[in-house]
């Protein structure tokens, strides 16, 4: 095996903008971590675009390679959890923000960061579901804890067209519940019926800035979005429903008042997954290896380089990606 490999890296330039550039490195160049990952795959996620650009400032100590999650197989390590030749997947700890990250042919990682890969998965197919699709197993398993069954009536899915909506619809369709899809892209309708949408609702009818209450319309909601459109889901949330907080692609702020909590015992539930126990990623992982339908999966996937990376970056943060961005670590490109 060659001593060299590629890796995009981040560095600043004087006047303090994020360059991005693909490098050849030298295992000396990683960090000194326990375990010596070959990886496979990475994939893309808003995070890593806002890293890559430099916006958000995700990104503190430069030279960093970026990428916050990745899969691939162990080639060496210093742990007794982990044996060269385990396939494992890593998502999340601040990697690729503050540590190095998964766009890098090898990467040195700490063992308390892996979870092993369930056998049903490749290591191609973990990174076509990735942090966001690990996200929106957490919030499913989140409504499902907040007590909503398919029977509790129909779901509300935002930014369903990104990584973290597009699989939400895809699991919770799968598990037989009757999902609502928000879309600022109404040409991507089609595409959302075929991931399991039965209802498609405009990005312009739910960024309307509600009333405290209004008609009770979703049993539940998986929320990517935030802002003006979180305040709507939780206006129109029935009585003793559940919402599943976890993105900010439409705002930070949450423009909302207290009466969907008090008059209709409506819950917002906060999903992190960036420090989630190893136990529950470990549950959410099992499940995606169950309920994340394969034909589905196969239809969110676009491949793409290294090479790629930067202008796609630009893209998923102006909400232009569809579904999810897979990064090939064997491609030339
Ligand atoms: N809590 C966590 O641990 C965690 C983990 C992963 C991701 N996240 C967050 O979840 C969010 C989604 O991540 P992702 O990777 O799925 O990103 P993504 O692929 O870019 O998806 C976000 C989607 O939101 C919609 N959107 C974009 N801008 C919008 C706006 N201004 N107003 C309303 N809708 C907008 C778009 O969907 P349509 O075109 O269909 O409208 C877009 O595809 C991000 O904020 C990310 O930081 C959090």
């Amino acid at each position: 095996m060659s001593d060299r490999f590629r890796a995009l890296v981040l560095t600043q330039d004087d006047a303090g903008a994020t360059q991005a550039e693909v490098r050849e490195l030298t295992e000396a160049d990683l960090p000194d971590e326990d375990v010596l990952v070959s990886v496979e795959y990475s994939s893309l996620n808003y995070k890593d675009g806002l890293a890559i650009t430099g916006k958000g400032r995700v990104v503190r100590d430069f030279p960093m390679v970026p990428g916050i999650d990745l899969a691939g197989t162990v080639l060496s390590s210093r742990s007794p959890d982990y044996q060269p030749g385990q396939k494992v997947v890593l998502t999340g700890w601040g990697v690729g923000e503050r540590y190095w990250g998964g766009y890098s042919q090898r990467q040195r990682v700490r063992p308390e960061w892996l979870v092993p890969l369930p056998e049903s998965l490749g290591t191609r197919e973990a990174m076509a579901i990735g942090t966001a699709g690990l996200t929106a197993m957490l919030c499913v398993m989140t409504l499902e804890e907040a007590g909503i069954t398919p029977d509790s009536g129909d779901i509300l899915v935002t930014g369903a067209s990104g990584g973290v909506g597009s699989v939400a619809v895809s699991v919770l369709a799968r598990l037989g519940y009757r999902v609502a899809a928000v879309t600022g892209r109404p040409e991507g309708a089609g595409w959302l019926r075929e991931l399991g949408a039965q209802t498609v609702v405009s990005r312009d009818e739910m960024t309307q800035p509600p009333k405290p209450l209004e008609s009770q319309r979703w049993a539940g909601a998986v929320d990517a979005v935030g802002g003006v459109m979180l305040a709507r889901v939780l206006a129109e949330t029935a009585y003793g429903g559940a919402v599943a907080a976890c993105g900010l692609a439409g705002g930070a702020d949450l423009p909302t008042t207290v009466m969907p909590f008090i008059l209709r015992g409506v819950t917002l539930r906060g999903v992190d997954s960036v420090m989630c126990p190893v136990a529950r990623r470990q549950a959410a992982w099992e499940r995606l290896a169950q309920d994340l339908p394969r034909d589905a999966l196969a239809g969110l996937i676009r491949e793409v380089g290294l090479r790629e990376l930067p202008a796609l970056a630009r893209q998923i943060l102006a909400g232009q990606v569809r579904g999810r961005v897979v990064v090939s670590l064997a491609s030339q490109d």
